[in-house]
C-alpha cells in the first residue's frame, strides 16, 4: 500500500509537536484501517446474514438502500464499523484542536502576516447572515463547523479545517489537498481547448485548496474564491498569502454574490452543492448562470448520483448522512441536476455529466511508469485506491456552457 502523500508546509499551518504529529498519524492510519480492514467486511455481512434476517422479517428481500440499512443497522459488526469510524472522525478534529490551542497567538500571527503577502482582495462584510443549513450544525462533526458560533471566530478554524481535511482524505487528495480543483483543471485542458477565461469564480472554496490549481492554470485570470464561512476566506487569503499566490477571497453566499451579471467566464465549486440544501441547491446554478459571460463555463464537481451506483453502495455511501453531520449528503444525489441546469437557463444540449479523472491517481500511474520494469505499459504498479471519495478513481463533474447570445 502507497504511503500517501503528506501535507506540504507552509506558513499558515499549525505547527505540531512530535507527540501531536504521532496522534495524527495514528487517527490518519485508523481511518485507513477502517477503509481497508473494517469496511470491506460489510458486504459479506449482507449478503450472509443481515438480507436474509431482514427477508425472514418482511416477508421480501431487502429494495433499496432503506432497506439495506434497516438489514444492517442492527448488526453488530455495522455497529462496531459505525461506531469506530465515527469515533475516528472526532479524534481527528480532536488531534488538531491540541496543537492549535497550544500555539493560538503565533498561530493567528502567522495567518495574518501570509495574508499580507497576498495582494488578491478580502471582503468581510460588517453583516452578514451565514445560512441556516451552514450554521445549524458542525458539519462533519467539526468543532464550530465551518463559520464557528461567534462572529469574531478566529481564522484558526480555517487552519483546522486545512489540516483536518488532509487526515480525513487520508492524504489522497495531494499534499496540497488540491486534488479536485487540479483535476477540474486538467479536465478542462483537455476537453475544452483554447478556453481561457478572464474572469474565474469558485463557490463555496473553504481555504482555496481547489481555488489555487486556477490561478497556476491561468495566471493571468482575475480569481476569487467565495464562502459563507468568514474564518476559512481570512484563512484561504492567508494560505494562498503563504503559497505565493495572488488571489481574492470574499465572504458571500453562492445564492446570491454582489458581482455584477455577467462578470465571471468560468463558474466552478468542488463538493460545494451537497452542502447546501435543496432549495438553495437550485438557487446557486441560477446564480452561475446569472453570473456568467455568453458562451462561459459552469463546472461543478460532486458526488455521483445514486442512479450510477448500486443499492449496496449507495447505502455505504449514504452512511456520511446518518453519522457525519452531512443531511444533504444522500439527497442531493436524488436530484436531478440537468434539470435543474435546464430549468436555470442553460441550452438542454450544452449541459452534461462527465468524469474528471482523479489528478493523484494520474501521478501515480506517471511515477509508477518511471520506474516499471515495464514502463510502456504505463500500468501503475502502486496501490493507489481512491476510497470512497471518488468511486471509480474520478470526480463527477457537472459540466454546462451559457449560450453565445444569451
Ligand atoms: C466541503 S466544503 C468545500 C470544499 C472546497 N470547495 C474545496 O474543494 O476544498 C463546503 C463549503 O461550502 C461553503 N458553503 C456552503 N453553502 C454555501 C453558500 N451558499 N455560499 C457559499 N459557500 C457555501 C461552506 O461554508 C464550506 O466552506
Amino acid at each position: 500500500m502507497l504511503n500517501t502523500f503528506q501535507q506540504a508546509p507552509h506558513d499558515a499551518l499549525p505547527i505540531t509537536t512530535a507527540d501531536e504529529a504521532a496522534r495524527q498519524e495514528f487517527v490518519k492510519s485508523l481511518k485507513g484501517f477502517i477503509q481497508r480492514g473494517i469496511l470491506p467486511g460489510l458486504g459479506p455481512i449482507y449478503r450472509t446474514r443481515a438480507s436474509a434476517r431482514f427477508e425472514a422479517a418482511a416477508g421480501r428481500p431487502p429494495a433499496d438502500r432503506h432497506d439495506i440499512r434497516k438489514a444492517m443497522v442492527p448488526d453488530s459488526y455495522f455497529q462496531s464499523y459505525a461506531s469506530v469510524n465515527r469515533i475516528s472522525q472526532e479524534l481527528m478534529w480532536d488531534s488538531v484542536i491540541d496543537s492549535i490551542d497550544r500555539g493560538r497567538d503565533d498561530l493567528e500571527a502567522r495567518i495574518t502576516a501570509a495574508s499580507a503577502k497576498n495582494a488578491g482582495e478580502l471582503r468581510i462584510p460588517k453583516d452578514f447572515a451565514v445560512p441556516r443549513y451552514v450554521s445549524a450544525l458542525d458539519i462533519h462533526c467539526m468543532p464550530g463547523g465551518y463559520a464557528g458560533h461567534d462572529p469574531a471566530t478566529s481564522p484558526a478554524l480555517g487552519a483546522l479545517y486545512d489540516r483536518g481535511v488532509y487526515l480525513y482524505s487520508m492524504g489522497y487528495t495531494g499534499p496540497n489537498n488540491d486534488d479536485l480543483g487540479r483535476s477540474v483543471c486538467n479536465y478542462i485542458k483537455r476537453n475544452l481547448a483554447g478556453f481561457s477565461p478572464r474572469r474565474i469564480l469558485d463557490m463555496g472554496c473553504t481555504v482555496g485548496h481547489s481555488t489555487l490549481p486556477y490561478k497556476e492554470l491561468f495566471p493571468d485570470a482575475e480569481v476569487w474564491g467565495i464562502d459563507v464561512a468568514a474564518p476559512q476566506i481570512r484563512y484561504a487569503h492567508a494560505r494562498a498569502g503563504a503559497i505565493g499566490l495572488d488571489v481574492n477571497f470574499a465572504q458571500m453566499n453562492a445564492e446570491k454574490t454582489d458581482f455584477e451579471d455577467g462578470y465571471f467566464d468560468l463558474v466552478v465549486s468542488h463538493i460545494l452543492l451537497h452542502e447546501t440544501s435543496g432549495k438553495a441547491m437550485p438557487r446557486v446554478v441560477e446564480e452561475c448562470f446569472r453570473l456568467l459571460a455568453p458562451g462561459g463555463y459552469m463546472i461543478h464537481a460532486d458526488l455521483p448520483p445514486f442512479d450510477l451506483m448500486d443499492p449496496f453502495t449507495q447505502f455505504i455511501l449514504d452512511n456520511e448522512t446518518y453519522y457525519n453531520n452531512e443531511p444533504f449528503w444522500g439527497a442531493m444525489r436524488e436530484l436531478d441536476q440537468v434539470a435543474i441546469a435546464k430549468k436555470a437557463g442553460f441550452p438542454a444540449d450544452r449541459i452534461r455529466f462527465d468524469t474528471a479523472p482523479m489528478a493523484v491517481m494520474e501521478f501515480a500511474a506517471q511515477e509508477a511508469s518511471g520506474y516499471s520494469e515495464d514502463a510502456a505499459s504505463g500500468v501503475a504498479e502502486r496501490d493507489f485506491t481512491a476510497g470512497e471519495f471518488a468511486p471509480g478513481g474520478g470526480w463527477e463533474v457537472l459540466v454546462a456552457r451559457k449560450g453565445e447570445t444569451a
